[in-house]
């Protein structure tokens, strides 16, 4: 049997194959390899999509939260870093990147606890270590995991009432929206990631950069490369960040395709909650009211079953599957010393333990998506296997 994988990319490229060879021909034709036409055409289409004044072609998500939170404290405290004291709050059940551009800004990260139905940063527990940490917190990076848009109306009061910046990472929701809205355009700056298995993927790493603040938007213009506006004479620290011609390419095909993409795993998700919504061990995604989800990821939560050995079952089925994330930010070495965290973040701990997160390849046909489910189905016999 085919091995069914969370993606393939290699079905992707055949089904946009023109338009990807096209662009990538016109790349080689002129050789304006580096910030090249390719990147100021994506730049100009994702801002008027994201309905953002700027959009910045950066060289992967993770440069997008670095110069991000480097060009606030630029801009805020007229320091090149943040200091140590300086708090920033954010979720620990994320991707390593998004405490770790918070350590390399040069603040503190502070950890708060998730809501355990969307796996989304807990807005109350926000006001919670606002109450106790005070002026000492800067900012906020809500993170829109597995596609799903935390709720930012309440993200941006927060920040407002507070007076502390929002940066949005969106490396897991190109096209996801609330209220309408997209997610990258309420923060300070969204920041989205192009790494391969993204909703909207490149060739390899890229990023991109949304904020309608000009001030930001000049900054991080001079950060990206060297630190100013001549590279020979700079006035920041800088990095030689910017988002490849060649990646930007590949992207502007790619974009055409990425309302149709999303609608894909849409569909996709909603087979897979009608198929596994009574199942019982398992408790599909809970969707917030306003949302526009995306599903990046569909990850289920595996109650009463054993997750490896439903791992196990699954692989020796063909299925693919993958755990986002098994370990807490703040449980690894890099923050153990680094970090503050508000209570026991019990929620992401219990968590980390029961998502598992389905094969959501938006090409596939319904009967792959289906049989994935009558994969799932037999894992009743092995219920109450104790891990
Ligand atoms: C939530 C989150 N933040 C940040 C990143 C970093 O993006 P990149 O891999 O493009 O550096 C990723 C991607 O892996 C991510 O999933």
């Amino acid at each position: 049997m085919k091995q069914i994988q969370m993606l393939d990319l290699k079905f992707e490229y055949e089904y946009i194959k023109d338009d990807i060879d096209a662009a990538i021909r016109r790349c080689l034709e002129h050789q304006k390899w580096i910030l090249g036409p390719e990147v100021k055409e994506l730049e100009e289409k994702m801002a008027g999509y994201l309905g953002v004044k700027h959009c910045i072609g950066v060289a992967s998500g993770t440069e997008a939260l670095l110069l991000s939170l480097r060009a606030l404290a630029i801009k805020i405290k007229k320091q090149e870093y943040w200091d140590k004291d300086d708090l920033i709050i954010t979720t620990p059940f994320t991707f390593t990147a998004t405490g770790d551009t918070i350590l390399r800004s040069g603040a503190t990260p502070i950890f708060v606890d998730i809501d355990p139905q969307t796996f989304n940063i807990d807005t109350e527990n926000i006001r919670i270590a606002l109450d106790k940490y005070g002026a000492k917190i800067k900012g906020i990076i809500p993170v829109h995991l597995y596609g799903q848009p935390c709720d930012m109306t309440e993200v941006m009061n927060i920040a407002k009432e507070n007076g502390i910046f929002a940066v949005e990472d969106c490396a897991q929701s190109f096209g996801a929206k609330f209220i309408g809205k997209q997610t990258g355009s309420f923060g300070n700056t969204g920041c989205f990631s192009f790494f391969p298995s993204k909703n909207l993927g490149g060739f390899g790493d890229g990023g991109m950069i949304s904020t309608s603040d000009d001030d930001l938007a000049e900054i991080i213009r001079m950060l990206l490369k060297h630190g100013g506006k001549d590279k020979y004479n700079v006035e920041h620290i800088g990095y030689n960040a910017r988002l490849d011609t060649l990646q930007a390419a590949v992207l502007l095909a790619k974009f055409k395709y990425i309302d149709e993409f999303n609608r894909k795993r849409q569909k996709a998700a909603n087979i897979y909650n009608e198929g596994l919504k009574d199942l019982g061990f398992i408790e599909i995604p809970f969707v917030i009211n306003d949302a526009y989800h995306v599903y990046h990821q569909y990850t289920i939560k595996l109650k009463k079953v054993n997750r490896d050995e439903a791992i196990n079952q699954l692989n020796l089925r063909s299925v693919q599957t993958m755990i986002y994330y098994p370990y807490l930010l703040p449980e690894m070495d890099l923050f153990q010393k680094r970090c503050k965290t508000i209570g026991k973040l019990k929620n992401a701990g219990e968590i980390s333990f029961m998502v598992l997160s389905l094969p959501i390849e938006p090409l596939y046909d319904d009967d792959t998506f289906r049989y994935v489910i009558k994969c799932l189905a037999e894992l009743k016999n092995t219920e109450n296997i104790k891990n």
